[in-house]
């Protein structure tokens, strides 16, 4: 009889104990450790399809083809930018957000968009009937896509010899299990092993998988650390829950850069492409209204125009509130503090609720000079130009500061047929504009862009 092994997990790290510790040495966390079976005796019995007759050997570094670097069309354009120009094969993708957030509308809309390939789409959380049903919603029905409710990872790679899918999606590695552990699905070392026989099938059959993962109330990918360090490539699907914008982001990518983004729109229907995001992030009104100001800011390479909206009115209670969606609310309180101190506005007694229209988080620093003339405006009563638009960052001592790719950004603009762009004075330097109808307003301060916008 084999004797059963336990080990101690560290639920937030994953370290491991061989007795129960009440703070983790490695993270620092308390009360995390959890005990879990391990069973070392089978450890080399799951058979990965294609390992067999397969062993590594050293190869000089100039015998290795790279394939000239092969990507798959995944017929998803959002998809593809973030990815960095499409599939790789044999890469393991690893795909987390909220719950709900549209991860597993995403991924079988992605199996049923692909042509002539091959497609085992593995559900550990729905029916059969519940992915039918989505399928209809999304009103594409692929017969390529196959659909296997199964959890075990050893049942899988069996249906996997017989069927020899081009693609595979695993929704969701918690739920996973692998003979080889006995401890539960959902375990760290249960997500840890399935995901390390996913990374092994992968790599050895060269098909490239997708792994959906839990994102946890801390808003972290559920699991340990290490899930995220084996897989090639980790995104991010996120947006607010009351809005349809859902953005897709690259937060490590060994194939390609981080810095794309993908922007969907989840409709009745699934969810739909957004290639022109700027055109549904400016609400379109005619009427002037005040505290409205158009950022022109860059998301990834993407240069978008977007609403920022502020509320300023004295405050109700003794504290002033400060609220923001979309926006670092450090950043506004930065902002208004500069807008105080340096400009002598005074904002100190009142409320000021700040929004991003659409409900995207932006963390381009452009943006600032949008937000305060967004706060100015509502703070004087006074509408901004509905056809202006801004991109400058606001320093501690109330100058303007230069924006990356500037030139970009007043093209976008420019082609979306706005009038006028504030920028800062330092970014008019070694730029030459090109036959643009807009007109660049340089900035070089605050009180500058008041007495411009108001004055
Ligand atoms: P889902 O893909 O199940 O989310 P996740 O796998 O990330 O948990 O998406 C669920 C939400 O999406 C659900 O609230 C319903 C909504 N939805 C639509 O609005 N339209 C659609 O066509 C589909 C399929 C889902
Ligand atoms: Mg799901």
């Amino acid at each position: 009889m084999t004797k059963t092994k336990t080990i101690f997990y560290c639920q937030n790290c994953g370290a491991q104990s061989p007795k129960w510790i009440g703070r983790c040495p490695a993270c620092n966390e308390w009360n995390t450790y959890v005990e879990e079976v391990v069973q070392k005796e089978k450890k080399d019995s799951t058979p990965i399809p294609g390992s067999i007759g397969r062993s590594a050997k050293p190869t000089p570094i100039d015998a290795i083809s790279t394939g000239n670097e092969y990507r798959i069309d995944t017929a998803n354009q959002e998809l593809n930018r973030v990815l960095g120009g499409g599939l790789i094969p044999g890469s393991l993708i690893l795909l987390g957000g909220d719950p709900g957030i549209g991860k597993s509308t995403l991924m079988l809309q992605v199996a049923l968009q692909f042509k002539k390939v091959k497609i085992l789409y593995v559900t550990g959380e729905e029916s059969e009937q519940q992915i039918k049903m989505r399928a209809e919603r999304v009103g594409k029905i692929n017969p390529n896509c196959f659909i296997l409710t199964e959890t075990s990872t050893q049942a899988i790679f069996q249906h996997i010899e017989q069927l020899q899918p081009d693609l595979l999606v695993i929704d969701s590695i918690q739920t996973l299990h692998t003979d080889i552990i006995d401890s539960s699905a959902g375990s760290i070392s249960q997500i840890r092993e399935c995901a390390a026989e996913m990374q092994r099938y992968s790599k050895l059959s060269n098909t490239p998988v997708f792994l959906i993962g839990h994102i946890t109330k801390d808003g972290l990918l559920a699991g340990p650390k290490v899930l995220e360090h084996m897989v090639d490539t980790v995104l991010q699907f996120e947006g607010d829950r009351h809005h349809g914008y859902r953005i897709l982001r690259c937060v490590k990518n060994r194939f390609g850069s981080t810095s794309e983004l993908g922007i969907f729109e989840m409709t009745g229907m699934g969810l739909r492409e957004v290639h022109n995001p700027s055109e549904i992030l400016i609400s379109q009104r005619d009427e002037k209204v005040s505290g409205v100001a158009i950022a022109a800011m860059l998301e990834g390479m993407r240069p978008m125009l977007i609403e920022t909206q502020a509320l300023v009115s004295t405050a109700a209670y003794g504290t002033p509130q400060r609220s923001t969606t979309g926006f670092d609310t450090r950043r506004l309180n930065m902002l208004l503090a500069v807008l105080e101190k340096r400009s002598g506005f005074r904002l100190g007694t009142k409320d000021v609720f700040l929004n991003i229209a659409g409900g995207i988080r932006v963390d381009d620093p452009a943006i600032d000079l949008a937000v305060i003339s967004a706060i100015l405006s509502s703070n004087e009563d006074l509408p901004v130009e509905h056809k202006a638009c801004f991109a400058g960052e606001v320093g501690l001592s109330g100058e303007i500061r230069a924006v990356n790719k500037i030139e970009q950004r007043v093209a976008e603009a420019d082609k979306l047929g706005f009038r006028w762009i504030y920028i800062s004075a330092f970014n008019k330097k070694g730029f030459q504009p090109k036959n643009y109808q807009i007109e660049i307003i340089p900035v070089r301060k605050v009180e500058e862009l008041f007495s411009l916008l108001f004055g």
